[in-house]
């Protein structure tokens, strides 16, 4: 199967020389064959784009959300089959694949819901007989560069904004999971969206996303994905002057104060540390613990992974897929021997798995380290995988200092039944997302997504936020006094 770029309304074969194959993570299994496209390719699906935005921001929002609906419907209806296919090819398990495609749909009922609101303000003038107000206005052609650990729910968190406020986009999904894209493309084509609403185009970063960041009738940018690319989307939009919305890297924390209910943190570190095999920017990858609580934690948590079953993500019974592809594997690995260095304690796991149907597939242990120093590069880097790290502190104060002192500021989650300490906490994490009680993972779609510090760069996924990003602001001011009035002048 070869999977074509979406452009202008129609599948069109890429004029690039090279191809690469999509496998599933879980055995190597070919899943399609995608051409690289190139910068030609992106050029023709920015004109398309472009002429389709024209009439498209003429379109009343409510009716451009009839389209949200409509899409929204069709997920719901292929919920499965969307969910085996995500899970074929990213591994995750099929529970969280089913999790991630009605997060996608709720996203777009949400949006739709957006197309009758779309509020801005109505104020008073400083002036007679003037009526002030300001509208979301939309931009034009948005450029979208999607990771492929959600491959579904985070195109939708960008694309479904994008086009309810009257943008049309480019996408280029992650060169790992283009099938969903594909998916979705075919969802689009099925419900009879505008041409050039939606466009899709399959390529690597360096070649099909560079093209769209420097493309001068792409005016915004909304990239997830590494920190270190991000840096580059923003240098290169910047001297572009584009809007460039970045959601990066995340080194998140569970902090587990004395009087938590340890068996609830235990369900929580092994969910958000260890669902998606730990590649969520949300996954919990330190736990900082009270010292008065840390040998239960290590008991109870140690017991707990034992049964965590790993395997291929579409078997019901297993809790951890693979990885994505043998580089992450290598990088996991690499940070181990980094802890082990680092004289931390590897408590459990800590290897490649390779016996029998493994090693067709990218499987690593569930890893847990204990006696963590706070600035050590276990405990400081984002690794994208199974490995959790326990920082030991004494204080509430202390265990909100290790969570601040990483680059990142994405998620953070607090376990204590004291309503102080969690006003306290809640206050001071200096995260753009905090969870009581709770992993850190779980994000709805109808509050900001989003972190601080080198997470970010100010911008939110999801929620009405989301529309900043895909609006300008358009200030009007209507004189109906028939005279000239000069604002801050004619006052009196
Ligand atoms: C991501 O890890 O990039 O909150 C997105 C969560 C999910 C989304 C994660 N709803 O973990």
């Amino acid at each position: 199967m070869q999977l074509n770029n979406f452009i202008g309304g129609s599948w069109q074969d890429s004029g690039g020389a090279n191809y690469t194959a999509v496998t599933n993570p879980a055995n190597g299994e070919e899943l399609a064959q995608v051409r690289l496209s190139t910068s030609e390719d992106v050029d023709l699906a920015v004109k398309a784009a472009k002429e389709a935005q024209k009439k498209w921001a003429l379109v009343p929002a409510p009716k451009r959300a009839d389209y949200l609906y409509a899409i929204g419907n069709l997920m719901k209806e292929r919920k499965e089959h969307l969910a085996q296919v995500l899970t074929r090819e990213m591994g995750k398990v099929i529970e969280e694949g089913r999790g991630e495609v009605q997060e996608g749909i709720d996203m777009a009922f949400y949006m739709a819901g957006e197309g009758r609101r779309l509020f801005g303000e109505t104020v008073p003038s400083e002036l007679q007989d003037k009526f002030a107000m300001s509208v979301r206005a939309p931009i034009g052609v948005v450029g979208l560069i999607t990771p492929w650990n959600f491959p579904v729910a985070i195109a939708t968190w960008k694309s479904f904004p994008a086009i309810v406020a009257g943008n049309t986009f480019v996408w280029k999904p992650a060169t790992e999971t283009p099938m969903m894209a594909y998916e979705m493309a075919k969802i689009f084509e099925e419900v009879g969206l505008p041409t050039g609403v939606a466009n899709i185009v399959f390529g690597s970063g360096s070649e099909v996303g560079t093209a769209m960041i420097e493309h001068p009738d792409v005016r915004v940018i909304s990239f997830t994905g590494s920190t270190e690319t991000g840096r580059h989307v923003a240098e290169t939009g910047g001297r572009h002057l584009k809007k460039v919305s970045l959601e990066m890297g995340g080194k998140n924390a569970v902090i587990v104060m004395d009087d938590a209910d340890i068996d609830l943190a235990v369900e929580g570190i092994l969910w958000s540390a260890f669902g998606t095999a730990g590649q969520r920017c949300t996954a919990c990858s330190r736990v900082i613990v009270h010292k008065d609580v840390k040998e239960e934690l290590e008991t109870k948590l140690l017991a707990s992974m034992k049964h965590l079953t790993i395997g291929d993500g579409l078997d019901e019974s297993v809790k951890i897929g693979p990885v994505i592809n043998g580089k992450a594997l290598e990088k996991i690995q690499s940070y181990v021997e980094i802890g082990k260095e680092e004289g931390a304690k590897l408590l459990a796991g800590g290897n490649v798995l390779t016996d029998g149907d493994f090693a067709k597939g990218h499987y690593f242990e569930p890893t847990l380290f204990t006696d963590v120093k706070w600035d050590s590069r276990l405990a400081q880097e984002e690794i994208f995988g199974p490995v959790v790290s326990l920082i030991e502190v004494s204080s509430l104060e202390e265990a909100i200092e290790v969570n601040n002192s990483v680059v990142y500021g994405l998620s953070s989650s607090i376990f204590s039944k004291d309503v102080n300490k969690v006003f306290r906490a809640q206050r001071d994490l200096d995260t753009g997302i905090v969870y009581v009680n709770a992993g850190t993972t779980g994000a709805e779609i109808h509050l900001p997504f989003g972190g601080t510090k080198g997470t970010g760069n100010g911008h939110r996924d999801s929620g009405v936020a989301a529309l900043d990003v895909f609006t300008e602001w358009k200030s009007i001011y209507v004189d109906f006094s028939g005279k000239l009035q000069r604002a801050q002048i004619d006052t009196e």
